[in-house]
């Protein structure tokens, strides 16, 4: 049986890795996409997901929810590094056909459906606190969550100390982390071993699939300007929250209780606490990265068309 899924996300250039790798995957049943502003501001990530869904899944798209966007002054955004439109500046149309709910709307939808309901959180986890905060019957319902965020051992991605999803909103990082739910966290500890490069988009955009094409189209940018894994290299960050799902035994994980600074010099900076009775979470702290890229680019590259 499908896992069913909602993916919460700011709508970058791995969160469109991440949301391919779950339509082509037969073990996930993708039923809802809610947007979140972080790479690039939530009308530009809402529009960013009709752009995907548009071009990779038409006509079949899960539910599209409206999320909430951070209000802190001065926030760094990511379009430096994935263009000023999220998905590459590489002229990926517009859809005005995809239906855009509120997110308690698209939320509540989801969570009154069947089955295990699972959450991924592949950007600031401002919606979903807010969704926890004001739907007191969400927490029952939801199986596990699933969140990219975070660097406990690490060098973070802003000024060196902080992860940038947490960054966007500590607060939200921190009221989720400590929520008590059931959390698998995925951090760039983890994240930064998982890199694409010149080869694989060539073989991308070889494979004659939409989500291959699609791919190597919006992944050049942030090959060329993402200095994180130097020039050429693009590290797919959020499609190891989804792989999580899908690949778990190529993880090693362990248990803690997570803190996230929520101010202070350092605000969202994460660290786990040996404070014994906090709310523990699941930290996945290391990677068969070889194997998942392996897994990945197959699932990716030999998508079968989708079967109406
Ligand atoms: O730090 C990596 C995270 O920040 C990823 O989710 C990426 O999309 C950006 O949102
Ligand atoms: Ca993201």
């Amino acid at each position: 049986m499908p896992i069913p899924l909602l993916i919460d996300t700011d709508m970058g250039v791995d969160d469109a890795v991440a949301i391919a790798l779950a339509l082509a995957s037969p073990e996930l049943d993708l039923r809802a996409l809610v947007s979140t502003g972080g790479n690039v501001p939530l009308e530009q990530a809402t529009k960013n997901i009709a752009r995907l869904l548009h071009a990779i899944r038409p006509g079949h798209w899960p539910v599209v929810g409206r999320g909430l966007d951070q209000q802190g002054p001065g926030l760094h955004d990511a379009t430096h590094v994935f263009g000023m439109d999220g998905l590459g500046d590489c002229g990926i149309p517009e859809s005005g056909e995809v239906e855009v709910r509120g997110y308690r709307d698209a939320y509540g939808e989801f969570l009154s459906g069947s089955g295990e309901l699972n959450i991924v959180a592949i950007g600031p986890l401002t919606t979903l606190a807010a969704v926890l905060r004001d739907d007191k019957t969400a927490r029952k319902r939801i199986k596990h969550i699933y969140i990219m965020g975070g660097a406990l051992w690490c060098k973070g991605n802003i000024r060196g100390v902080a992860e940038f999803n947490f960054y966007r909103d500590p607060a939200a990082a921190a009221a989720v982390l400590t929520s008590g739910l059931p959390i698998s966290l995925v951090p760039l500890d983890v994240t930064k071993f998982v890199t694409l490069d010149e080869s694989n988009l060539a073989h991308f955009a070889a494979s004659e699939t939409r989500a291959g094409e699609f791919l190597a189209k919006i992944m050049a940018f942030p090959m060329q300007h993402s200095s994180e894994a130097g020039k050429g290299r693009f590290i797919v960050h959020d499609a190891l929250a989804v792989g999580a799902m899908i690949w778990p035994d190529l993880f090693v994980r362990t248990q803690m209780t997570v803190e996230v600074a929520t101010a202070g010099e350092h605000p969202g900076q994460s660290r786990p606490t040996l404070a014994h009775g906090g709310p523990q979470v699941d930290v996945l702290t290391a990677i068969n990265a070889v194997d998942f890229l392996e897994n990945m680019l197959e699932r990716l590259c030999e998508e079968k068309e989708f079967v109406t």
